[in-house]
């Protein structure tokens, strides 16, 4: 991973060399922070209004003022692409903590949030885009507030390596058999033509991607119905999927020992993964399907 020379730090442009945390850091020590992750297509963000609104929600959640408007924020972030002439494919990692201060659980006083955003290169999975992956199914063990993009992330780090140990991509993680999401994105079930997903409450984190998946579907007459699905009900899955930011709109071939529509990617899924290229403006590459 490559970090572009050119940095966010406390809303200046810096070095990515000059970034220098203190031990006692919120963010290090708690995790307490929020954070974002921004797709970028041949230089240019892909839902960025998404991505900065959910960071404020996340930040207010957690309690964190941030000094700047949304509108500076997008602002900083466009900057930064400009500065780092950044043409390619990639994404911006933004994170926002409680500061730096001495530890104790108490919220410090007077102390700034720490900020800083980066941005690497990223090309896009086109393997997995054409072929899907495989995923195991994991017990949600995370807490009551999904909806917040937390630093605290060690559940779905221990699902997601329990997944690459079995060699997978993903983990779908379920509440006593019901599904909510994946480690690090969302899922989908097909089935009869229609599209079941977790409902965005707060035990899901309400996707960027999802949100413009529920628009697609709108788009193309395909019902889209916020109902949490079963592990059990995958055996009678149609077709699955998840999305993110960076795995775009995924087909899932395997869960555990099942093989999913003969272990190939589904006709909607292909059909949103069109329509994903299509609202991304994808450019200058064949389309997944086609792969
Ligand atoms: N993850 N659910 C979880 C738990 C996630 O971590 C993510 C994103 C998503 C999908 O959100 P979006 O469509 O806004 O990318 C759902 C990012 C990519 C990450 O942590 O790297």
């Amino acid at each position: 991973m490559s970090v572009y020379p050119v940095i966010i730090s406390q809303m200046k442009f810096v070095h990515r060399d000059s970034l220098n945390y203190p031990f006692e850091e919120r963010g290090l020590q708690f995790g307490d922070g929020v954070y974002e992750v921004i797709r970028i297509y041949s230089g240019q963000y892909y839902l960025l209004d998404e991505h900065v609104d959910r960071l404020f929600r996340s930040a207010e959640a957690i309690k964190i003022e941030l000094t700047f408007t949304k509108e500076e924020c997008r602002e900083y972030l466009l900057e930064l692409l400009k500065r780092n002439k950044m043409d390619v494919d990639g994404k911006v990692y933004l994170q926002v903590t409680r500061g730096s201060a001495t530890r104790d659980h108490v919220f410090p006083a007077d102390t700034p949030a720490n900020i800083y955003a980066y941005v690497v290169k990223v090309p896009r999975p086109l393997g997995k885009l054409a072929n899907g992956v495989g995923t195991i199914t994991h017990p949600d063990v995370r807490w009551d507030y999904c909806y917040i993009k937390s630093l605290n992330l060690l559940p779905n780090v221990l699902a997601k390596q329990e997944a690459k140990e079995n060699n997978c991509y993903e983990a779908i993680l379920h509440k006593d058999g019901v599904v909510t999401e994946c480690s690090s994105s969302n899922v989908y079930l097909v089935k009869d033509g229609k599209i079941y997903t977790h409902p965005s409450s707060k035990n899901i984190l309400h996707g960027c991607v999802r949100m413009r998946i529920e628009q697609f579907a709108k788009d193309l007459n395909i019902p889209f119905i916020e109902e949490p699905f079963t592990i059990g009900g995958i055996e009678d899955a149609d077709e699955l999927f998840l999305s993110s930011s960076t795995s775009e709109v995924l087909p899932i071939v395997t869960v555990d020992d099942l093989t999913i529509n003969g272990g190939t990617p589904g006709p909607i899924t292909k059909k949103l993964q069109e329509t994903y290229e299509k609202d991304a403006q994808i450019t200058g590459a064949e389309p997944a399907t086609s792969k």
